[in-house]
C-alpha cells in the first residue's frame, strides 16, 4: 500500500456545494412542522417547486418527484405499461439499477452496444430491435449522452418509446438541448454521487398526461389525491399497485437549493474535465473518450482510453500509488475493471437469469420465452468489452484545484515514462 497521501477531494459534487442555501430551506420546513408533501400545518410546497424546476429545465410538461433514481426506473416502466412479453433495450454501460427495474416489471432486458462515447451505440440499436421490443432506455453515463438526436429518431420511427437515464448526468445538454427533454420519459437521481444532492432523491419528467398521472399513482400507493391530499378511490383507470417511493418536503428543500447551483457545479466540472482530457490526451497512448458535444457534457467523468488493458491497469495502480486516489471512502482513478455493477457482465443476478422469486418469474413467464437464448455474460458485446478492459474512469470534483490538475498530469506523465 502506498505511504503516500491521496491527493484527490472525494468526488460527491453537489456535497461541496451545501451550505446557508440548503440549511435555511430545511430550517424552513422544520419550522412549518410541514414534512409530508400533500398537507400539513403550513405546507411550504417545496416538492412542487422542484418539480416545477424539473420541468424547467427539461422543457417536459409533468414532473414527479421520488424517493431515488430506482424507484424512478421502475415507476416510469410501470407507467408505460411494460410487462411480460416486453423487451427494454439499454446499453451495456449503465448501473444495476435499469436492469432491476425492467426486471422487476416483468420484462426482459436487452443489451445493446456502446461506441467510443460510452453510450448506447445507435447502429447496434437499430439492429437489437425486435417485435418484443417496447422501450428503449437509454443511458447517459458517466456526465453525457452519446448521439441522442439519433436515438431518438430511431424510437420514433420503430414506434419504442423512449426512456433516458439521466441519473448521472444530470445538468448536461446535447447540442444546446437539455437531457432529459429527449424522450417520452426521462429520470433523475439525488444520491450522493450525483451532480446535486439531496443524499437520497429522484425526479421523473414525462411528456403524456396519462403516463404522468399514471405515475402519481404508481409512486405512491397506486391512487391520485385530491387537492386536499386525499387518495382518490373511484377512478377506474387509476385503480393501480403502488409502492411508497414519496418525496419528502426536507428532501426537496434541500434539493431547491441544490438545483439552483446545478449549472455553477457543472461549469466547474467541464472546464476541469477539459483542462484534464487537453493535459492528458497522448500521454501513454492515452485517448479520450468521444465527446460528441464538449459544451453539453457535465464534466463529472473523463474516461481515459489506454492502447491495452495492461496499460490501463499499469498507469492506473502506478498513478494511484503516487497519490491520485481519493480518501478511503472514495472510487476515483479506477479502471473499469474496478467499476462494478456499471459493466453488464459484473451484474451476476443478470449473468444467471436471477427470477424475482423462487419460481424464476420473469424468466420464465410463458409471454418470456422469446428470451431464451438470451445471453447476458461477458461476450456478449465484444466492442464493450474491449473498452471495458482498456478503459479508466477519473471522477472530476468541482472543487479539483488547477494546480492539483497540473500535479495529476505530471504524475500521469511520470508513470508513463517509467512503464
Ligand atoms: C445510471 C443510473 N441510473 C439510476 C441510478 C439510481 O439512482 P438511485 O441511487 O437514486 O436509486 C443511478 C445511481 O447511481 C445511476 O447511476
Amino acid at each position: 500500500m502506498s505511504t503516500v497521501e491521496p491527493l484527490l477531494p472525494y468526488e460527491w459534487p453537489g456535497s461541496f456545494f451545501i451550505g446557508e442555501e440548503e440549511m435555511e430551506a430545511v430550517s424552513c420546513v422544520i419550522r412549518s412542522r410541514s414534512p409530508f408533501r400533500f398537507y400539513g400545518h403550513d405546507l411550504q410546497g417545496y416538492v412542487q417547486k422542484l418539480e416545477d424546476a424539473y420541468c424547467a429545465r427539461t422543457g417536459q410538461p409533468y414532473a414527479l418527484a421520488v424517493n431515488s433514481g430506482t424507484a424512478a426506473l421502475s415507476i416510469t416502466l410501470s407507467a408505460m405499461d411494460v410487462g411480460p412479453g416486453d423487451e427494454v433495450l439499454l446499453p451495456g454501460y449503465l448501473w444495476v439499477s435499469c436492469i432491476a427495474a425492467i426486471v422487476r416489471a416483468g420484462a426482459i432486458p436487452r443489451l445493446v452496444e456502446v461506441d467510443d462515447t460510452f453510450c448506447m451505440d445507435p447502429n447496434d440499436l437499430e439492429q437489437k430491435i425486435t417485435e418484443h421490443s417496447k422501450v428503449v432506455m437509454v443511458v447517459h453515463m458517466s456526465g453525457m449522452s452519446g448521439d441522442i438526436e439519433r436515438i431518438a429518431a430511431i424510437a420514433r420511427k420503430h414506434g419504442l418509446l423512449l426512456l433516458e437515464d439521466c441519473a448521472q448526468a444530470n445538468g448536461a445538454l446535447f447540442r444546446g438541448r437539455p437531457l432529459g427533454g429527449f424522450g417520452d420519459a426521462a429520470i433523475f437521481s439525488f444520491q450522493l454521487n450525483k451532480n446535486v444532492t439531496a443524499g437520497e432523491g429522484g425526479m421523473l419528467v414525462c411528456a403524456d398526461k396519462m403516463l404522468y398521472d399514471r405515475a402519481v399513482a404508481f409512486h405512491d400507493l397506486g391512487y391520485p389525491r385530491n387537492e386536499q391530499g386525499r387518495l382518490i378511490t373511484d377512478n377506474p383507470d387509476l385503480q393501480l399497485w403502488g409502492q411508497g417511493s414519496r418525496m419528502s418536503e426536507l428532501s426537496a428543500a434541500m434539493m431547491v437549493a441544490q438545483e439552483q447551483k446545478l449549472d455553477e457545479i457543472t461549469a466547474a466540472m467541464r472546464e476541469r474535465n477539459h483542462y484534464l482530457y487537453k493535459r492528458l490526451s497522448g500521454i501513454g497512448g492515452m485517448k479520450p473518450r468521444q465527446v460528441v458535444d464538449p459544451q453539453g457534457d457535465s464534466g463529472a467523468f473523463a474516461l481515459l482510453i489506454w492502447p491495452d488493458a495492461e496499460t490501463c491497469r499499469a498507469i492506473t495502480h502506478a498513478t494511484r500509488e503516487a497519490g491520485v486516489r481519493p480518501g478511503p471512502l472514495g472510487l476515483n482513478n479506477v479502471t473499469m475493471q474496478d467499476w462494478g455493477l456499471h459493466l453488464y457482465y459484473n451484474n451476476l443476478s443478470l449473468v444467471n437469469k436471477r427470477g424475482l422469486n423462487s419460481s424464476g418469474y420473469p424468466w420464465t413467464a410463458p409471454e418470456n420465452v422469446f428470451a431464451a437464448d438470451y445471453a447476458y455474460g461477458r461476450g456478449s458485446l465484444p466492442y464493450a468489452d474491449q473498452l471495458f478492459d482498456r478503459t479508466s474512469v477519473l471522477q472530476v470534483p468541482p472543487i479539483l484545484d488547477f494546480a492539483l490538475c497540473d500535479r495529476i498530469v505530471e504524475i500521469f506523465s511520470e508513470c508513463a515514462e517509467h512503464l
